[in-house]
């Protein structure tokens, strides 16, 4: 053990605020009570014009605070991201060849559903291991082409806005579920994004939302996908585009306790400066990270660039050379014991990797997290970590 560990190892005394750090559901907003839900529109129609006036708030809320350009449609759907990511893939897909972007899970499962449930057979993977982007010089933009704008598994992020270039023949179809609310996102260079509310504004699992660009719409308008659409999948009736969905008229039925948690999570967003605000948050939470990494010879950042480190999922490795010694499972294993430590001590829920990603923790830094809970949390992992040391 090093001088620096053994010098940190101590108990910590102070404790973060609030111990939730998952990467989703996300920790709630500060100061969010299930009270903010009391005015909730239960028990009614949803297809009532108060239900539908909640529906498009959150609409029109979401689009104002992202930036999203005039002419755009975005509509509250079905399965989270994961149903707002799938309805695109399937209802655009096959028009022209598709490059996607595989550099961690989520990017990794939309690359295999395009191979193996859509079988396209003009379909490139541009895969990076965990760490990496995969090289953005090799993708071929007269495709469309599929990423996530913030890799949550990895911690990697694109680097900058204007790695796509403005005109690109393809659609961008971009899962921004990690970036929305917490980066910058290039509106002019993408034609899908998906997010959903369980992530950067802290709200309940339930519903995804799908915005989709004129050239997006003009596809679903044009291109009929050769594939049998579930219900649930469905954007167009007789070739146009089923504008109601656009406006609070959602597929099936939503929830309107978390419609309302929707709302409350705007709200505050637009209480604290909108996206400048929410961002400002983020970089405040990434920048205790890197302060401490710095110091600390334990742990290094899953990404290996820091132009490409996420301020939302902050990945670390784990680099003490006895830890890098051990086997993957050996490995997961003191991650387990680490993460079990800090849950029983009630400084941290939920901050081991993600399971297919190399055993390593994982900090949620969007902006519903307070910095101060970060700055208080990271003790306890030095503390954590000397616990499970073997020579501790
Ligand atoms: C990049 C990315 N895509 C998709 C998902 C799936 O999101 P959901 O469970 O909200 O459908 C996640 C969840 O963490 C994610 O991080």
């Amino acid at each position: 053990m090093t001088s620096t560990q053994s010098s940190v190892s101590s108990r910590p005394v102070t404790r973060p605020g609030n111990p939730c750090f998952s990467s989703g559901p996300c920790a709630k907003r500060p100061g969010w009570s299930v009270a903010a839900l009391s005015d909730a529109f239960t028990g009614r129609s949803h297809r009532s014009a108060e239900g539908r006036a909640r529906l498009a708030d959150v609409i029109e809320r979401s689009s104002a605070i992202l930036g999203v350009p005039e002419g755009w449609r975005v509509g509250i759907v079905p399965a989270s991201d994961t149903g707002a990511v799938e309805m695109a893939l399937w209802s655009l897909l096959g028009a022209r060849p598709v490059d996607v972007l595989a550099f961690e899970s989520f990017s990794t499962l939309w690359a295999q559903d395009i191979v193996s449930q859509l079988k396209l057979d003009n379909a490139r993977v541009l895969k990076a291991d965990y760490g990496h982007l995969p090289d953005l010089s090799e993708v071929n933009w007269t495709h469309d082409v599929v990423l996530a704008w913030n890799g949550t598994t990895s911690g990697v992020r694109l680097p900058s806005c204007d790695v796509i270039p403005a005109e690109h023949e393809g659609l961008v179809i971009c899962d921004a579920t990690s970036a929305a609310f917490a980066m910058d996102l290039p509106w002019d260079r993408l034609d899908v994004v998906t997010w959903s509310w369980q992530k950067a504004l802290g709200g309940e699992a339930a519903h995804g939302m799908l915005a989709l660009s004129p050239r997006a719409v003009e596809r679903l308008e044009q291109f009929e996908a050769p594939r049998p659409l579930p219900k649930i999948f469905r954007l167009t009736k007789k070739n146009a585009l089923i504008e109601p969905i656009f406006k609070g008229d959602t597929i099936n039925t939503p929830s309107m306790l978390c419609v309302e948690d929707a709302l409350d999570g705007l709200k505050w967003a637009e209480s604290i400066g909108g996206l400048a605000g929410l961002k400002a948050r983020s970089k405040a939470n990434l920048a205790e990270v890197v302060a401490w990494e710095a110091k600390t010879d334990w742990v290094s950042f899953l990404a290996e660039k820091e132009e490409e480190r996420s301020s939302t999922a902050i990945c670390l490795r784990i680099v003490a050379p006895w830890f890098l010694a051990l086997e993957r499972a050996e490995q997961s294993k003191v991650v387990k014991q680490m993460t079990g430590l800090l849950d029983k001590e009630g400084v941290a829920f939920d901050i081991a990797s993600y399971r297919d990603a190399p055993p390593g923790l994982r900090i949620w830094g969007g902006a519903t997290v307070e910095a101060a809970d970060v700055k208080a949390l990271l003790p306890w992992l030095d503390w954590a970590f000397a616990q499970v040391a073997p020579s501790a």
